[in-house]
This record gives structure tokens, C-alpha cells and sequence, in this order.
């Protein structure tokens, strides 16, 4: 069984003080833990990734970040690009999340650009995918989630996502506490494990499919003992360092 794999969304949340303090916890708890803990991935505000660096370096804890530009340089106000997050000690970068999609309009085209400038920077995508609440009552989920991988493998072809992350994310369990029925979450993730296989240039044990949306320490566990979900992402629940804490102890357990 791959080990699974946990990855935490702050959003636009936190401050200098919260994350110090956050920091400060888990570093304990990571000495504490050394080789047992399992893999982590914690996505902060990008402006606090050069303060989680100090805490993490040499650790089997890692950075993402939460959005990058899909240019390298130039007249770009207000963006940051793959190489300022390698500067940070970034290796994984969220990309397609429903929020960006939704509020800064991020269409398939810019996503896949994204992809692209994430691979080309040997930086690991986790790609966010996910239906929301009217396709989902309309029976359209595994339909949107394939459109949703097809704008990639159609601008950058199919071995693009050997080495990348998919994070099926509904969207209307995002932030609401309304998780997807495991065994539903289930035959998503089956089926774009099965999509993904047709392609006989991707490795199907090379990607990892995550689970997010209302994740916390209460359903973890049955999630996890799904086959095909490879781990989650978690937003809210990431943010409360005891809730954090117990979910790392139960997948540490799995
Ligand atoms: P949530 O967020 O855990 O707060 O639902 C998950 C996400 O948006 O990645």
C-alpha cells in the first residue's frame, strides 16, 4: 500500500504569531515522532512559507504553496512564480482549486498552463479537480472530473501526470462539513485512477489521488480505508493544531 499522504490548505489565513506557534508544535511533535510520522504537506499563506522553511528544513515535512503565476518573470504585479517558491524551499503547489477557478476566474487553459510551469520547474502539482452542487444532482460528477483532466492531457499530453497528485474535491463539500459518502468518494477515485490508466504512458503508481472537503478528525479515518484514496486535503480542520495533531496520529495508525 503507498503511504498516505496528508496535505493542509490554510487559505488566507493565519498570522506571524498563529504560525509561529503552529510551527513551534509540530516541530515538537515531529522530533517526537521522527520516521513514523507519515508524509505532510502543509500549504500556508506564501508569505510565510520563508518562516515555515527555518522550522522545516532536513524534515519529512514539506511546503506547498497555494497558487504560482504561469509566467517566470517580467511585468507581473502581484505574482509569484515557480522559482521565488523554490527560493521558499517549495515543493508542492495547489493549482485548479474551485476557489481560484471560482473568484479569479481560472479557466482549463490557465490550470494547464500552471501544470506546465509547475512540471517544467520539477515542482509537484496537486491538481484540484471536483463537481459542484447542481452537476452533482444532475449525475454530471465523473463527467466534469474527466473534462477537468482532459484540458491537461490535451494542451501537455498524458505522461505529464506521472509524479503529480489529484485532489478530487467536491466542491459543495468544501467548507460546508458535508463529506462525500466514502464509498462514493470511492468510485470517483476509481474511476479516475481508470481514466488515467487508459493513457499507457502514465504510471497509475505514480499518482496519487487525494480526497478534500470537510475532512477532520472524525471521518479520516473512514475515508482512508477506502483503497483508492491515497490521502486528503484538508482546509478548516488544518488550521486548529490539536484537530491537525489528531488527524496526523490517525493516519500514523493506518
Ligand atoms: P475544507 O477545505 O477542509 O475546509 O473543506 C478543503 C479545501 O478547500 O481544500
Amino acid at each position: 500500500m503507498k503511504k498516505k499522504l496528508i496535505i493542509a490548505n490554510w487559505k488566507l489565513n493565519g498570522n506571524k504569531s498563529c504560525i509561529f506557534n503552529f510551527l513551534n508544535l509540530l516541530n515538537t511533535y515531529h522530533d517526537q515522532k521522527k520516521d513514523k510520522l507519515c508524509k505532510i504537506v502543509i500549504a500556508f499563506p506564501v508569505i510565510y512559507l520563508y518562516l515555515a522553511q527555518q522550522f522545516f528544513l532536513k524534515k519529512n515535512i514539506f511546503l506547498g504553496a497555494q497558487n504560482v503565476d504561469f509566467n517566470l518573470q517580467g511585468a507581473f504585479t502581484g505574482e509569484i512564480s515557480v522559482n521565488m517558491l523554490k527560493d521558499m524551499g517549495v515543493s508542492y503547489v495547489i493549482l485548479g482549486h474551485s476557489e481560484r477557478r471560482r473568484y479569479h476566474k481560472e479557466s482549463d487553459n490557465i490550470i494547464a498552463k500552471k501544470f506546465k510551469i509547475i512540471k517544467e520547474a520539477n515542482l509537484i502539482p496537486i491538481l484540484c479537480i471536483g463537481e459542484n452542487k447542481e452537476e452533482k444532482e444532475s449525475g454530471k460528477t465523473q463527467e466534469v472530473c474527466i473534462r477537468q483532466l482532459q484540458a491537461i492531457i490535451s494542451m501537455l499530453g498524458p505522461h505529464i501526470f506521472n509524479n503529480t497528485i489529484i485532489a478530487y474535491e467536491p466542491i459543495w463539500a468544501i467548507g460546508s462539513g458535508d463529506t462525500a459518502q466514502p464509498h462514493l468518494i470511492q468510485k470517483i477515485h476509481r474511476c479516475i485512477k481508470s481514466y488515467l490508466k487508459k493513457y499507457r504512458m502514465i504510471d497509475p503508481e505514480k499518482i496519487l489521488v487525494q480526497y478534500g472537503g470537510s475532512v477532520d478528525e472524525n471521518n479520516v479515518s473512514v475515508l482512508l480505508n477506502e483503497r483508492d484514496i491515497d490521502g486528503v486535503l484538508v482546509g478548516g480542520a488544518s488550521l486548529n493544531y490539536k484537530k491537525f495533531i489528531k488527524i496526523i496520529d490517525i493516519v500514523n495508525q493506518l
